[in-house]
């Protein structure tokens, strides 16, 4: 199958937030107990944090971690973590159906966030709590001293404040699931009241408010509407997520998934737009995707699982092990994000370590990377800079989520400081070769690195005993030709291509 693909430095998207490769960390399953945090562990550093993860996490470059959930911050009493630990409380956490043993609380966090090479994105509970728990929290983090909260804050260790900018106004507020849930005219009261008693202690914070939770809840986009409509002049970013699945195993729509994604991350601009438009507004609010991946491997039975239980501490939970599809998926989501960076600003991949993650731990045991850490650490190292506007011209197919979905998908970040211009491209067809002429205008192109994943089995896996099974290698499908380059991309394939 042929393509054309015409890149010129002069038709930028957007200049790319580093913050579209967050992730996210949730008091959930095993993510924070025997994932980030294991004492006894022989990886374990004094404060009991896995230095093995922590070099996973690092190598991933992901600029911020959002925390500590999630549904679990909706029924979550931060004040539960702090002071010594003998002393905490063990808490039933109503979202997972778990005991918290609260080891973990923010000034734990906040150390490893900062041995993990990352910037804290908390969030506010607006489920069972309200303004004066996240004032308090707000005050605890941020503010200096000489305040109740931030006096307690140098008492339990910490003197100088952790300034963290960026500040979720609780989580999923519009889901019945979500403890406390509210309706988008309650919610929407309650965020922008509980944003100016923010604001009011920190002018510097950045606010996010709840979107949907899915496109498919019988709430959106309305509820886009009224909540930005009560909280346009207070907030920065509205949040949205989603979660891809394959339940049908038909590659082909699985992979036409992320053309919903476009129309959903679509339609909110527009509702953006027409709010500024009707509050008169000069401020420009922008999309913070922060949860998105792939989960659907374990879903249905681990929702059996926790009917059943009888309130465990870190069980195995959402530990869906991913497969070589899964990382074609990756691919075009973060692709997506790129092409629309001029409003999606902050993205966090859901989530981090052992809970629907790109990182997986065995108590006790080895840590490894799943296959879909790869396109996300490719990504994230490389795709730094300008987004560009490309014009795509490729044999298209009707699908499910949307139609004319491009065989080809492929998104190209220049990054004039370094000099560099990257293209992740992924082959959706699974039989067809993609032989690609790609016009490079207004760049100087002297050299070409080719990357490719790829494997025969789709359902392929990497697995504690091979870890290794789906990863990059240096791939021979990309050349410099006189007008740019050509690409040559094989079915059912993941490329990184970088022009120097
Ligand atoms: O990431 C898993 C869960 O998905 C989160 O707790 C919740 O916000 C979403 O529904």
């Amino acid at each position: 199958m042929k393509a054309r693909v015409t890149a010129n430095a002069a038709y930028a998207v957007a200049d790319i937030d580093k913050r579209l490769y967050g992730s996210f960390l949730e008091h959930l399953g095993r993510a924070v107990y025997t994932g980030i945090y294991e004492p006894g562990h022989p990886q374990a550093d004094a404060e009991g944090m896995r230095k093995d993860v922590i070099e996973l996490v690092r190598a991933l470059d992901t600029p911020i971690c959002r925390y500590p959930g999630g549904n679990f911050v909706s029924a979550y009493n931060w004040e539960d973590g702090i002071g010594p630990k003998e002393n905490r409380p063990r808490r039933l956490d109503l979202a997972w159906r778990t005991t918290e043993p609260n080891l973990v609380g923010i000034h734990e966090f906040a150390d490893w966030a900062e041995k993990a090479g990352t910037e804290m994105m908390l969030a506010v509970n607006l489920g069972s709590c309200g303004l004066d728990e996240a004032r308090a929290f707000v005050e605890y983090v941020n503010h200096p001293g000489g305040s109740y909260w931030s006096d307690l804050r140098a008492k339990n260790g910490r003197t100088q404040p952790w300034n963290c900018r960026l500040w979720c106004l609780g989580n999923e507020m519009d889901g019945p699931w979500q403890v406390g849930h509210k309706s988008a005219s309650e919610y929407g009261h309650l965020a922008n009241e509980t944003a100016k008693a923010l604001r009011g202690l920190d002018p510097t914070v950045e606010l996010v408010v709840c979107g949907s939770s899915h496109s498919n809840m019988p709430t959106y986009p309305q509820w886009e509407a009224t909540v930005l409509e009560a909280t346009y002049e207070q907030v920065d970013y509205i949040s949205l997520h989603m979660y891809f699945e394959n339940y049908e195993k038909n590659t082909a729509e699985y992979l036409a998934l992320p053309a919903k994604l476009d129309r959903y991350i679509g339609t909110v601009a527009g509702i953006i737009d027409y709010v500024k438009a009707k509050t008169r507004s000069k401020r420009d609010v922008k999309i913070s995707f922060d949860e998105w991946n792939v989960w659907y491997h374990q879903r249905k039975l681990d929702a059996e699982r926790m009917r059943a239980w009888d309130w465990p501490e870190a069980p195995r939970l959402l530990e869906d092990i991913y497969n070589f599809e899964d990382v074609l998926q990756v691919g075009c989501i973060i692709n997506t994000f790129i092409r629309r960076s001029d409003i999606v600003r902050i993205a966090c991949i859901a989530q981090l370590v052992n809970v629907i993650a790109p990182i997986m731990t065995d108590p006790g045991g080895g840590a490894w990377r799943q296959t879909i850490y790869w396109p996300f650490m490719l990504a994230s190292k490389h795709g730094r800079g300008t987004a560009l506007q490309l014009a795509v011209e490729v044999p298209t197919y009707d699908a499910a989520a949307a139609d004319k979905v491009p065989w080809l998908d492929i998104a190209g970040v220049h990054d004039s400081n370094v000099g560099t211009l990257t293209f992740f491209a992924i082959n959706r067809h699974g039989s067809e070769t993609i032989e690609a002429d790609v016009a490079l205008e207004r760049f100087a192109a002297k050299s070409i690195e080719h990357t490719i994943i790829r494997h025969d089995d789709l359902e392929a896996n990497n697995t504690k005993d091979a870890p290794d099974n789906v990863s990059p290698v240096k791939g021979n499908g990309a050349a410099l030709s006189s007008k740019g380059m050509t690409l040559n991309l094989p079915p059912h394939s993941y490329s990184m291509v970088r022009v120097i």
